[in-house]
């Protein structure tokens, strides 16, 4: 059954399987404005796109926008022109208004408390849980569908997915396995797992680091969690 250390292994499977990308960032010191930066930015150009469709999008963005303020003086326009075809344009337009408002409204530097992240465009639960955990080392979660879905096939949760209240249970069971000294490397863990290993239709549980405790694999139907969402 799903036992504490999980998440353990988990990590353990990440460290030696995680892709070399030009966004991340080491762990353990503060991070510098431009690490915050970074961050922030592949964050945003990740969001309801795969890794690999968005590497080259975020080369060219921190060509042309090296920083906040390069970003703010930018017109929508050209800023969406970089975004062209990776979809989810609206993304693009709060990732613009947020770098004017850090530059406008908090001096050109990435506010470091969340509560602030409210007032800023673009950061709802997913992003604020995801950058809290990477940039602050607090232990929130980020709910994604990739973490939805790996978290309902571990304990055989059936959803359906985006539910509310599932959704919800999936934010408090993370929030009591998260590992304290690894918040953001085990969100990305837990995403990336659920983009090359469990992935939604043949999920391939003999390579998964967590057939062993996965309540869905023992069921021998795991692809049927969660459910999809009721239209
Ligand atoms: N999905 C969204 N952000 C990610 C990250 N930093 N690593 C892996 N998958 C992700
Ligand atoms: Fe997903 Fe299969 Fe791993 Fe369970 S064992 S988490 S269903 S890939």
């Amino acid at each position: 059954s799903v036992g504490p250390d999980w998440p353990k292994t988990l990590l353990a499977w990440y460290a030696a399987h995680r892709r070399p990308l030009p966004w991340r960032t080491p762990e353990g010191a503060p991070p510098s404005e431009a690490d915050v930066y970074r961050t922030v930015v592949s964050e945003f150009l990740l969001m309801r796109t795969r890794v690999r469709a968005a590497e080259g999008y975020f080369r060219r963005f921190l060509e042309r926008f090296p920083g906040w303020d390069e970003l703010a003086r930018a017109s929508e326009e050209e800023v969406l022109r970089l975004w062209q075809g990776i979809g989810f344009y609206r993304r693009a337009a709060y990732l613009r208004g947020l770098a004017r408002a850090v530059v406008e409204r908090h001096g050109g530097r990435f506010p470091r408390d969340p509560r602030a992240w409210d007032e800023l465009p673009g950061i709802g639960p997913y992003l604020s849980g995801l950058l809290a955990s990477k940039l602050l080392g607090l232990p929130e979660p980020a709910v994604d569908g990739n973490a939805q879905r790996v978290v309902a096939r571990l304990f055989a949760w059936e959803g359906p997915k985006d539910d509310p209240g599932f959704v919800r249970r999936v934010r408090e069971v993370l929030r009591a396995y998260i590992p304290s000294e690894s918040t953001g490397t085990f969100n990305e863990a837990l995403m990336e797992l659920g983009e090359t290993v469990c992935t939604p239709r043949a999920p391939r549980c003999l390579e998964c680091p967590l057939q062993d405790v996965c309540a869905a694999r023992r069921s021998g139907e795991p692809a049927r969690y969660p459910r999809p969402a009721t239209p």
